[in-house]
């Protein structure tokens, strides 16, 4: 095959140049040129034609939307249901999946268990391993139990020859484990490099919707949000899923943050144990420490991110600062919590400006919703004045900056959720209050910050 001539082109501009340059000669920028290949044939990609576009191609038939027929796109379910949960219902015929996450997180141990399971539903499946040699994939599949598994293996990092097995062997998945090892011929970047990745990901992409073939590929990312890491892909594939929570501790959650073929933030829970990840299906109490009594720092929250109610544990520790006291969280958004201290200090008079604060979402689980603003808030409060909340106490709402609280999208199943565990008192936005009582659980309804902060002095 001859070869393609490569340029750079600026992601700044769009300008281009024959040869790297750490300057864009275009527009200036630095280091923002990266290696394209650019394919044979005059006039590629070009848009500008002053004579109108009648010479540069034939305009293509158009039709009503109406008229075009819906279809459902056909799943296979993995056999695995908290992953087939997250996919939406199973893979999905030429879907893209990009699944992300910390190394040694167990991305490539819930795949190889995946694929086991869908050979075994009729599915061919071709594990390609860029990282691992076959012998350590093989020592895995061991240890997972999946020893006999029919699962096609190919230790091989060329695109070129990776497309060339696919189109030899013709599997329903194929797995790329990772894309940062995998590398076309066609680029002189290094393999990992955003271009090489991104050109790898677009011809998989390309392959899967050309042939129904189901496509997964597994990406690093770095605490920073990884250069040359998987963001670059978020937008060419259907279906991102993020692995989370803390590799010292068992479980894992597996969110999924798009998914054209299904709901997102939808969440899997995992348990890493000694044969591979299993399936959590009734997670909602794993994120709660176990203290014999309460103690000060600590309130629960609902979190309800997917279909699912979450109970899990905020903690905070206030300790007298330096000069420029600390803000640290953790599983939590670090500005909120800025503008958390200010409201608690404006509107309840809880002044911690001299003081360090640490906010951690206990079990790696990160919360983005604002409904865990009200848990933060008094778990700060708890710490800073040293006195416990309640046993069997939890919180939720979102909180302005105005004092107001605001309620939380379903907060009746929050409820439910929590007085299922066996908790007593709730401490919720006003629009949240249930119309009837839920057994077992004492409700204060809150429009306000100090009303909620009330509540905790009259109770703790
Ligand atoms: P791995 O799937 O290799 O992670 P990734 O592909 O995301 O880098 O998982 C590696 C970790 O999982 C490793 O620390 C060992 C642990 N593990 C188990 O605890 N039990 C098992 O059965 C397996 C296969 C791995
Ligand atoms: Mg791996």
């Amino acid at each position: 095959m001859a070869k393609d001539k490569t340029t750079f082109t600026c992601t700044e501009c769009g300008g281009t140049s024959p040869r790297w340059l750490g300057k864009c000669p275009s527009c200036g920028a630095w280091n923002s040129l990266i290696e394209q290949v650019a394919e044979a044939g005059p006039g590629k990609n070009r848009l500008s034609a002053p004579q109108g576009y009648a010479g540069l191609a034939h305009a293509q038939p158009v039709m009503p939307l109406a008229a075009i027929e819906a279809q459902d796109v056909a799943r296979t379910p993995s056999g695995i249901e908290e992953l087939d949960r997250v996919l939406g219902g199973g893979i999905v015929e030429g879907g893209v999946v990009l699944i992300g996450g910390d190394p040694g997180i167990g991305k490539s141990t819930l795949l190889l268990q995946a694929m086991d399971a869908l050979q075994r539903a009729g599915l061919p499946a071709l594990y390609v391993t860029g990282e691992e040699s076959g012998a350590q994939v093989a020592l895995r599949s061991r240890r997972l139990g999946i020893d006999g598994s029919q699962v096609q293996l190919l230790a091989e990092i060329q695109l070129e020859k990776i497309l060339a097995t696919v189109d030899a062997t013709q599997p329903a998945v194929v797995v790329i484990d990772s894309i940062q090892t995998t590398y076309s011929d066609q680029l002189t970047s290094a393999p990992g490099s955003v271009a090489q990745v991104r050109e790898c990901a677009a011809h998989l992409t390309r392959m899967a919707k050309g042939t129904g073939i189901a496509v997964i590929l597994v990406g690093h990312v770095t605490k920073e949000g990884a250069l040359a890491g998987p963001r670059v892909l978020e937008h060419m594939v259907d279906t991102v899923l993020y692995f989370e929570g803390d590799t010292h501790s068992q479980f894992r959650l597996v969110r999924a943050i798009k998914n054209r073929f299904g709901a997102v933030n939808e969440i899997g829970v995992f348990a890493m144990t000694e044969k591979g990840l299993k399936g959590v299906s009734n997670p909602s109490a794993i994120f709660l420490s176990q203290h014999s009594e309460p103690v000060p720092g600590s309130c629960v929250m609902v979190t309800l991110e997917g279909t699912r109610p979450l109970l899990v544990e905020i903690q905070a520790l206030v300790d007298s600062g330096g000069p420029s006291p600390r803000r640290l969280s953790v599983g939590l958004d670090k500005d909120r919590l800025a503008m958390l201290l200010a409201v608690l200090h404006r509107h309840a008079g809880v002044a911690c400006m001299d003081q360090d604060v640490f906010v951690n979402a206990v079990g790696g689980v990160r919360i983005s919703e604002p409904a865990a603003d009200l848990a933060v808030m008094l778990s700060i409060t708890s710490s800073l004045r040293g006195k416990a909340l309640p046993r069997g106490f939890l919180a939720f709402g979102e909180v302005g900056l105005a004092g107001e609280v605001r309620p939380a999208p379903r907060g009746q199943e929050r409820l439910k959720e929590a007085a299922k565990l066996g908790f007593s008192v709730a401490v919720v936005p006003k629009a949240n209050a249930p119309k009837k009582p839920i057994e077992g659980l004492t409700i204060h309804a809150v429009e306000r910050v100090e009303e909620a902060m009330n509540v905790v002095r009259g109770i703790g």
